[in-house]
């Protein structure tokens, strides 16, 4: 099926009310944001989204896919479930190597390129962590990092699947700019869970979830996203003063005084 939308149609807020957005759509290309505080119901509403919820959860959400209650062969056929979640929390149940893990994916999705689609996959992923994966040691002995990185590039590359649903992959030390980035040479739909400002202001919206319930989809204005440029400046500035410090390193005035003097967009 040729994907072109998906659209949540809203049921209720934890408290039995009727959730304050009715409906929204995601089209295909999109990036959004999922945004709110903790226990504000982000996870459920992407659990919704990942079960193709139809008045079936405790929201009474209903998800439709081009306009239509998606097929059962969705839910029921992992191969043409066009929907691939990346969760908060990864464990694997299975303890196969790396390689034979993908693939086994590959070989699974009728790829027609299992060898190259397995090494696309693993550079992806090694873009996204610290330390590269090593294709011989068991899926289970990744770091949390390695194996959300492996996921979301097994999710991309060899499940080539049209919508892909993040939750709070920053958490898992993923590199946030990497991975947006190199997202955004895949033509999906991007779904992020996220606490992360990076995130929020590079989507072209962001959807505010509170008491369990969907409230508002915020359009990124023009000028939030040049401030997101600035931001960015500041936040790399106090990761370097962050890594300085951990290195045992001293501070310096000046040092800091360059950097704001840095800063896109302002006279110097
Ligand atoms: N509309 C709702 N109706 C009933 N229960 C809900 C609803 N939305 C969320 N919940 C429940 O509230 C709890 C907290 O929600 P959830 O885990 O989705 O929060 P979260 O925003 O993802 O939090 P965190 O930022 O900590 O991950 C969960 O048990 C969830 O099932
Ligand atoms: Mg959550």
């Amino acid at each position: 099926m040729d994907i072109q939308k998906i659209t949540i149609l809203g049921g209720t807020a934890r408290d039995g009310s009727r959730e304050p957005l009715a409906s929204f759509e995601l089209r295909m290309g999109d990036v959004a944001s999922i945004v709110g505080p903790t226990g504000s119901g982000k996870t459920a509403l992407i659990n919704d989204i990942g079960m193709f919820a139809n008045a079936n959860t405790p929201t009474l959400r209903r998800v439709l896919i081009n306009d239509e209650v998606p097929p059962a062969s969705f839910r029921e056929d992992p191969a043409s479930n066009p929907i691939a979640l990346i969760t908060q929390h990864t464990s694997f149940l299975s303890d196969l190597p790396v390689q034979r893990f993908l693939g086994l994916h590959a070989k699974i999705r009728r790829s027609e390129r299992p060898e190259t689609i397995v090494e696309e996959t693993l550079q992806f992923a090694n873009q996204l962590t610290g330390e590269p994966i090593d294709v011989d040691s068991a899926m289970t002995e990744l770091s949390g990092g390695q194996s959300r990185a492996l996921l979301i590039a097994d999710a991309v590359v060899i499940g080539n699947s049209p919508i892909i649903l993040l939750d709070e992959i920053e958490n898992a030390g993923i590199d946030r700019s990497r991975a947006l980035a190199l997202l955004g040479n895949y033509q999906k739909i991007f779904l992020f869970v996220t606490h992360d400002l990076h995130i929020a202001l590079h989507s072209t919206y962001r959807l505010v979830m509170r008491g369990g319930a969907m409230q508002d989809l915020i359009v990124t204005a023009e000028t939030e996203s040049r401030m997101a440029t600035r931001l960015d400046h500041l936040e790399k500035t106090m990761i370097h003063f962050r890594d300085r410090v951990r290195a045992g390193l001293p501070l310096s005035e000046d040092d800091l005084n360059t950097r704001l003097a840095q800063m896109p967009g302002v006279q110097p």
